[in-house]
């Protein structure tokens, strides 16, 4: 007997990556399994992401290109899951009424027994304050870095964001549930972990905060890399750094999302630092781990943005030099308390400070590697290069991408490596 397939679309962040393996997990146990052609299935989950307009706007279209599947296999059920779902709520069917499931990021517990519902379109939108989705096990899309989600939701209210209106409340998952999962991605060959959250460095579950849980699966044996993100700047504090600093498998890379360089732009963002105390945390990464690398979000043309408050945001950056950077056009979203400010800075005004620190940022990034030619790095070979299939690739702790132009290389091998070019985000090494 064939057994019924599915499958999953994942757009936006990690997190999303993350759930999408947990809706597998859970469709996996019902004997589903997992298809790369839509055409072949039996469910199709779209996991959707509203953070900026266009990305939203993608996945609704993605979603409407699969209707015409329902002709030869009108059985078939197709959901929107994730934050659009649970942004968009029933609404959506009044435009789209081809679609059976709606369902936020809290609701995907229950995929199993919406398999043979006869009423439908089923939505259920309501978030949750504890779920966390403890006890079921990912079913991984990943060969080589395992995902494993610490805490689910954000408390911050950013006045840009709508991530904590379609996540919800923060909350943490018990420290033995992930050391248990953690343990298992071992056991299962995944020797790089990646602790995931929305805001992971405001994890707090009984008395443990981050930097214990950090040192937790630090001394999980078999783990030789763990990696996190993303944290807030708020809640980087000298104990993470000193868990960093002394534990040679957690890499040396921090996300830090500065967003704005100018203070009265980042208090109007909500994002509870200066500019001088952002430079501070900076200095004080470095002076824990020298070589860290250090990447950042970047939002330009947010309301109220001069020229002069833009001017900051170069300022920070070439103070910083960051290794990499996300740069990104404000987009006011619903809900938010900055989509009640006027959305000021014109269109092409947006382009082009947009222009501006994506300039400044290659010229960085370039610049951070080209330091690095001649160093013999340790990087984790991950996969395959997408232009030449012969050329595998890796990361270097630091979470710099490196190509092997020859040599031969196991995916899944920390191997050494000396750095011989530097082009664009890429680094080239020879195995040594
Ligand atoms: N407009 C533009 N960028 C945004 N981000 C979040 N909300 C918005 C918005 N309304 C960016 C931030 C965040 C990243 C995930 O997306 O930089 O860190
Ligand atoms: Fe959004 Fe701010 Fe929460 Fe990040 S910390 S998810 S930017 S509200």
């Amino acid at each position: 007997m064939n057994s019924k397939k599915y499958y999953i679309e994942t757009y936006g962040c990690q997190m999303n990556e993350a759930d999408s393996e947990i809706m597998a997990g859970l469709l996996e146990r019902v004997n589903y399994t997992s298809t790369y052609l839509p055409e072949e299935a039996d469910i199709i989950l779209v996991n959707t992401c509203s953070v900026r307009q266009g990305a939203d706007n993608r996945a609704i279209a993605r979603l409407s290109q699969f209707k015409h599947l329902k002709k030869q296999n009108p059985d078939l059920l197709l959901g929107l899951v994730g934050c659009v779902a649970q942004r968009d709520k029933g609404k959506i069917l009044e435009e789209k009424p081809f679609i059976d499931l709606v369902l936020g990021p809290d609701t995907y517990r229950q995929i199993p027994e919406l398999l043979n519902k006869q009423e439908l379109p089923f939505v259920d939108v309501h978030l949750s304050k504890q779920e966390v989705y403890d006890g079921l096990t990912p079913f991984r899309n990943t060969r080589v870095n395992a995902w494993v989600s610490i805490m689910r939701g954000c408390d911050k209210f950013c006045s840009y964001c709508i991530v904590p209106f379609t996540r919800g409340r923060e909350r943490s998952r018990s420290v033995k549930s992930i050391v248990e999962e953690v343990r298992q991605a071992v056991s299962g060959g995944y020797i790089e972990v990646t602790l995931l959250g929305q805001n992971v460095n405001s994890y707090c579950y009984e008395e443990n905060r981050f930097p214990d849980l950090l040192l937790t699966v630090a001394e999980i044996p078999g783990v030789k890399r763990i990696r996190f993100t993303s944290p807030h700047p708020e809640d980087v504090d000298e104990a993470m750094l000193e868990v960093m600093h002394e534990h040679e498998n957690i890499c040396k890379h921090i996300h830090l999302p500065l967003q704005a360089g100018s203070t009265k732009i980042l208090k109007s963002m909500n994002r509870t630092y200066t500019q001088e105390e952002y430079l501070n945390l900076v200095d004080k990464i470095r002076k824990y781990m020298p070589g860290c690398g250090i990447t950042t979000d970047i939002i330009v043309g947010f309301p109220g943005e001069t020229q002069d408050d833009f001017n900051d945001t170069l300022y920070v950056m070439d103070q910083v030099v960051f290794d990499n950077a996300y740069m990104f056009k404000y987009s006011p979203r619903p809900n938010t308390s900055a989509a009640k400010l006027p959305d000021d800075v014109l269109g092409k005004e947006k382009s082009e400070r947009l222009n501006a620190v994506i300039e400044k940022q290659k010229v960085h990034t370039l610049q951070k590697n080209k330091a690095l030619i001649g160093t013999v790095q340790s990087i984790l070979v991950d996969g395959v290069s997408k232009k030449d299939s012969n050329e595998k690739i890796g990361r270097t702790d630091t979470n710099k991408l490196v190509i092997l132009k020859e040599g031969n290389a196991d995916i899944g091998n920390i191997i050494n490596v000396q750095i011989i070019d530097a082009a664009g985000v890429s680094l080239f090494g020879k195995i040594q």
